[in-house]
């Protein structure tokens, strides 16, 4: 694996060896910090056209914690597109730095930041993916039920760059995924054949229907994300309207197992796709999400960097 663009890109084996690295990090880090720094004197950029707090703390804090560095181009500092294009920014960025994450709007963007770069780059989210948000939602899933295999997640709501990337690592992880959105809302149809076609390999199940309540009935997991995604904030009020059924709440969770998990890759927007009850109650697991961005995104460094 030379780039991480979509979940995709991992096997089975590289999934699961890199949560396994996720873990080991995760370890060590609480114990005794990293007695090696083995990203020492390395930089990694961070070109974002998006705001973030996770992904970009989590990526500047874990080069810290390997004694390396992180580098944050925001769209005004560097206007990729604009005032340079995006071959000579992966052009340039390649003579200096070791790896390249980047939040982009067109997904196209990173496939060209990749086309033209020496040095691996990550997709940090695009409109099409989030595949780093999906392995700390894996990695979570994985510390919280002991196992991944037979596990039965429900996505509630847009079948967005979210849930395109959790159908992906989870199914080729053994989860059986089951999305729950409104019919203009669903996810991307080569996702879907290429999320069934890892499904088969896997011997998972995915499942797409419009009812909440079926997606979440039984379910070890019920996940959710915003309605409207950054870059459709002008649709945000037609979306309110459309979402409104798949809210999840209480009365949702209740058609879940007795010990099912809440999760979100954050921000929420409480009152709307979540309830504050929910969010806070007992059985969120949203911030270990969060803290696990941390873990994953060393491991997914260290690996592309082939140490
Ligand atoms: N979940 C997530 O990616 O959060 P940020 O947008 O804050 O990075
Ligand atoms: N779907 C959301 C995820 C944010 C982390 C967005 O793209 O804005």
């Amino acid at each position: 694996m030379k780039h991480y663009l979509s979940a995709g890109d991992l096997s089975r084996p590289d999934a699961e060896a890199l949560l396994q690295r996720a873990q080991a990090l995760k370890v060590e880090w609480k114990h005794d910090g990293h007695p090696e720094l083995l990203l020492r004197g390395k930089t990694l950029a961070l070109v974002f056209e998006k705001p973030s707090l996770r992904t970009r703390v989590a990526f500047e804090a874990g080069m810290t914690q390997l004694g390396g560095h992180g580098s944050y181009l925001s769209a005004n500092d560097i206007d990729m597109g604009g005032r340079e294009s995006v071959p000579d920014v992966a052009r340039n960025l390649s003579r200096w730095v070791q790896a390249i994450s980047a939040r982009v709007f067109n997904h196209a963007t990173v496939e060209t930041l990749a086309r033209y770069s020496s040095v691996p780059v990550i997709n940090a989210l695009s409109d099409r993916e989030h595949p780093c948000q999906a392995l700390a939602d894996i990695l979570t899933l994985q510390e919280h039920f002991g196992q991944l295999q037979g596990l039965r997640l429900a996505y509630i709501g847009d079948g967005n760059n979210v849930c395109h990337s959790l159908l992906l690592l989870g199914a080729t992880l053994g989860v059986n995924v089951r999305v729950a959105c409104p019919f203009d809302y669903r996810p991307d149809p080569e996702i879907l054949a290429l999320a069934q076609q890892r499904a088969a390999e896997s011997g998972a199940t995915i499942a797409i229907s419009a009812v909440p309540q079926e997606a979440v009935e039984h379910a070890d997991a019920v996940y959710t994300d915003v309605w409207a995604s950054m870059g459709q904030e002008h649709e945000a009020i037609r979306r309110r309207q459309v979402f409104q059924p798949y809210q999840v709440n209480t009365e949702l969770m209740a058609l879940a197992q007795a010990n099912a998990v809440v999760m979100h890759c954050l921000p929420a927007h409480r009152g709307e796709e979540i309830t504050a009850e929910i969010m806070d109650g007992p059985r969120s697991v949203v911030f270990d999400q969060a803290e696990n961005r941390l873990h994953v995104q060393k491991a997914l460094i260290l690996t592309l960097l082939g140490m």
